[in-house]
């Protein structure tokens, strides 16, 4: 099944009962270390940084420097080993977090519709608010017409539009997403990435923590970038994308684009080939 299709730019009202995001995430010292009895394995940290409200922030670095476990801290999914990390909402209610993966985590015998009305019951949104806020953004996503669709029937793309509509349905203050578009192939990795971004732009209160190995996909979907060196990841550069947020793709061919990417490949690459210190993997 194709995966030509274009998100809606619709309305962004969906029923809410509150104004969506405005949540800042500090990281103070945060360090993360894995015990077991037979090894230690220290995967991330010191790192501190602050991500303000409505940022849209991708993390790239080495694989194993820790960044799914940062994003597992944000989750609230692990706690750290020292350090503090807290993300504050203007109004002082607890946060409301989304997480896409890679790997989709759909449920294979639940209709699409079904996938994603059942994230809003989980937080106990009745029954017909959670269909017309499911509908709703499988419409925002173009997957309308997939609404009675078992995940089987769809292409991986279609089923990480499912994974993303069912997150952004939630309402999330926080959208955290770990390599979401790694298992695509590169075009439609590219349509993933535009719809995304177009979301993104509408949605303007919501802070986003996006883990990419692309530099063009950071570059192209964030307002900053950060760079973590290899394990224990701490942050080595924060760059600020200088491109405004109502950007298109016409800029991955830019000179500006091109230099930033050249720049933040030469802090990767020593990274990336530098041997591991610390004993565990
Ligand atoms: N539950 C765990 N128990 C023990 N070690 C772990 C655990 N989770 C992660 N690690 C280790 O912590 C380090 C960081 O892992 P993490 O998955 O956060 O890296 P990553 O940056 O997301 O890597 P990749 O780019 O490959 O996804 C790795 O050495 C990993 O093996
Ligand atoms: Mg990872």
């Amino acid at each position: 099944m194709g995966d030509a299709v274009k998100v809606r730019r619709l309305s962004t009202d969906s029923n809410l009962d509150r104004p969506m995001g405005r949540a800042e995430l500090r990281a103070e010292s945060v360090t993360r270390v894995f015990r077991s009895r037979r090894s230690e394995v220290h995967a991330l940290g010191p790192v501190s940084l602050t991500i303000g409200a409505g940022q849209f922030v991708s993390l790239v670095g080495p694989s194993g420097c820790g960044k799914s476990t940062l994003v597992k801290l944000i989750a609230g999914l692990l706690t750290p080993t020292e350090g503090e990390f807290t993300i504050a909402t203007p109004d002082g209610r607890p946060p409301t977090i989304a997480t896409v993966f890679q790997d989709f985590g759909i449920f294979p015998w639940k209709t699409v519709l079904d996938n994603v009305a059942l994230a809003l019951r989980a937080q106990g949104v009745d029954a017909p608010t959670a269909r017309s806020r499911a509908v709703h953004w499988l419409e925002r996503m173009g997957l309308e017409s997939f609404q009675k669709a078992y995940p089987s029937t769809l292409s991986g793309g279609m089923k990480q539009r499912v994974a993303i509509a069912r997150a952004l349905a939630t309402e999330p203050d926080v959208l955290l997403m770990d390599e979401p578009f790694a298992s695509l192939d590169a075009s439609l990795r590219q349509l993933l990435q535009e719809d995304l971004l177009t979301i993104a732009q509408q949605d303007v209160g919501r802070t986003v923590v996006f883990v990419t190995h692309s530099l063009e996909e950071a570059i192209f979907l964030s307002h900053r970038v950060i760079v973590m060196s290899s394990r224990p990841g701490t942050v080595l550069d924060d760059v600020e994308v200088p491109f405004p947020r109502d950007r298109d793709a016409s800029i991955r061919e830019s000179l500006e684009f091109n230099t930033l990417r050249g720049t933040l490949w030469e802090h990767l690459k020593g990274q990336v080939s530098r041997p591991q210190t610390t004993k565990g993997r």
